[in-house]
């Protein structure tokens, strides 16, 4: 079976949209763990409700239930982690763990990349930097992880207009329903072997 390891940081609507088509049986795919920097999220009491193994993202000295990156990269190496997937995962990822999982790490945002991405460009200051550009499109990007913030190659874009908006909070929800139907798409197709990199170009067949 492919296995996934969801990387989260909150309220995991993201991780919600991809299980639950792994539990309708659309993609043929398990999770087999959740990692978060953040012990109190609704993520984190959703994969604790179904039974999904939890780590929380931290050193060893605060506790024996936090796992630094180099622990987490000898144990999902170990697993043969096929997919992980950064829904809504706030923290910078390891350089040595991204080498580890090379293309093998996807991360969705909010925007259309390479605009409104990199340090600090996350949740509400995307949206409220895309409204304060007056914008009339936006959308969500999944790309793959390298070392650099929201900077590795685009896997799928989907754009929406915003053109009749009137806050960011008006363009959040529009982008997270695109969110919710394109992340749950790609990742099938990583399952079903799908996503071809051509010259540092992703061929979604
Ligand atoms: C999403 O908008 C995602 O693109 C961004 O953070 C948000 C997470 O939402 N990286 P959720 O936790 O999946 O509900």
């Amino acid at each position: 079976m492919f296995k996934i390891i969801v990387f989260v940081s909150g309220r995991g609507s993201n991780f919600k949209a991809i299980y639950s088509q792994i539990e309708a049986g659309i993609i043929k795919a398990e999770i087999l763990g959740v990692v978060s920097n953040n012990k109190s999220c609704k993520a984190i009491d959703f994969a604790k409700e179904k039974k999904i193994k939890t780590y929380l993202l931290g050193d060893k000295s605060q506790g024996n239930e936090f796992w630094d990156f180099d622990q987490l990269a000898k144990i999902f190496q170990k697993e043969n982690i096929d997919l992980i997937v950064l829904a809504g995962f706030l923290k910078k990822i390891s350089e040595a763990f991204v080498n580890k999982f090379k293309q093998k790490i996807i991360n969705i945002h909010p925007a259309l990349l390479p605009s409104f991405g990199g340090k600090g460009m996350y949740g509400s200051h995307v949206h409220k930097a895309v409204f304060e550009a007056a914008c009339k499109v936006s959308g969500a990007t999944i790309h793959f992880v390298d070392e650099v913030y929201d900077n590795g190659i685009i896997i799928a874009q989907e754009a929406v207009d915003i053109s009749d908006v009137a806050s960011p909070e008006e363009i959040a929800e529009k982008v997270l329903k695109i969110e919710h139907n394109l992340l749950p798409k790609v990742v099938k197709k990583f399952v079903e072997n799908k996503i071809i990199i051509i010259k540092n170009r992703v061929i979604v067949i």
